[in-house]
């Protein structure tokens, strides 16, 4: 990890366990960077962010681990990455505060996620709304210039954007305008609804990382394709074949055309058994590894990922305090 690297950051939420739509659109991602040595690389868990959806207390800090077992089983390196959790470094929230200042309303009224979940929440909370903000201030604390994320995430990075140029703009340029890296699947569709994103509010849709082979296999076999027969890609009329072509082309790493000329003389059946053991396949070392790490090494990992966080932290929230002529 040399100094001169450019850093890049993202982060997941604890709420639940991780499914195809977050490994492909993002953490296979995260791994990809992270061992193309070209980037400073942070990932966190996003504690704070997962208050604002109904949650059990107690269940948190199991969450909060086994999200981090799942960085460090699908391939995130310790030794690599920076890896560490949100709200231990608390100077997040005061740049939140900042920023929130210079956050005109109607842009966050605007965001899409923002409308989809306030209308699922029995009390849609304050900090659901200004959530966006507190996501600009995660970049913008440890000076990422880039941003890993999925589809469903842009809107919430170009506000970051909006609020670099603004506040470089008022109080003179501190930050850099971070900018997206999405995947070649940065949308995933549920497998139930395929005309909607894979989400974990909708469990039915998903198929974990952690699932079993046979419950892959059943998840899929299940999936809901058309009454066609034909292995074609066509994500308007037929979005469920559609779909599942997306997500074979990106755990057998071909093109989408590949896989349907692979496949031009299977059946729906055939071609659902060969991607459920492709997705089984592949997440075969990570469940024996996930399986392995204990609670004390994630807790040791945390330690230094937090020590390194902190430190490029306290080096940005202190020019941040310096320009607006905080002493
Ligand atoms: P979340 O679980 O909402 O914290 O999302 C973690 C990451 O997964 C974010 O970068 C999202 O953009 C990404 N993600 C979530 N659902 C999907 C999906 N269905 N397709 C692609 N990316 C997704
Ligand atoms: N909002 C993101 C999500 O739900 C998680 C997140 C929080 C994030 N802060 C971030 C992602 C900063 C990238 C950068 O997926």
């Amino acid at each position: 990890m040399t100094k001169e690297k450019k850093i890049l950051i993202s982060g997941i939420q604890p709420t639940g366990r991780l499914h195809l739509g977050n490994y492909l659109g993002a953490l296979k991602n995260f791994i990809e960077l992270q061992n193309s040595e070209t980037y400073d690389c942070c990932f966190f868990v996003a504690d704070y962010h997962s208050l604002t959806e109904h949650f059990d207390p107690r269940k948190k800090p199991e969450e909060i681990k086994n999200l981090l077992k799942d960085f460090i089983a699908a391939g995130l390196d310790p030794n690599k990455s920076i890896l560490f959790i949100q709200s231990h470094i608390p100077f997040v929230t005061e740049l939140a505060w900042i920023l929130s200042t210079l956050t005109p309303f109607g842009e966050l009224s605007r965001m899409t996620q923002f409308k989809d979940k306030a209308q699922k929440e029995e009390f849609a909370n304050v900090g659901l709304f200004t959530y966006p903000i507190l996501m600009a201030a995660d970049i913008l604390l440890y000076g990422a210039e880039y941003v890993p994320v999925g589809e469903d995430q842009l809107q919430h990075l170009e506000l970051a954007r909006t609020l670099a140029r603004k506040f470089n703009g008022v109080f003179g340029e501190i930050f850099k305008e971070p900018k997206a890296l999405l995947t070649k699947t940065p949308r995933v569709m549920s497998l139930q609804n395929p005309e909607k994103k894979m989400s974990k509010s909708d469990p039915s849709g998903c198929v974990f990382l952690d699932d079993a082979p046979e419950v892959i296999e059943e998840k899929i076999k299940r999936a809901v394709t058309d009454s066609e027969s034909s292995i074609a890609y066509s994500p308007k009329s037929r979005p469920g074949i559609s779909n599942l072509i997306e997500i074979y082309s990106a755990f057998e790493n071909i093109t989408k055309d590949e896989v349907i000329e692979h496949h031009k003389t299977s059946t729906y059946s055939v071609f659902k058994e060969a991607l459920s053991s492709l997705i089984s396949k592949h997440f075969e070392s990570f469940r024996a590894k996930k399986e392995a790490l204990n609670d004390k090494e994630i807790l040791d990992i945390i330690e230094t990922g937090n020590a390194h966080a902190h430190g490029k932290a306290v080096k940005n929230i202190g020019s941040v305090r310096a320009k607006i002529w905080l002493i």
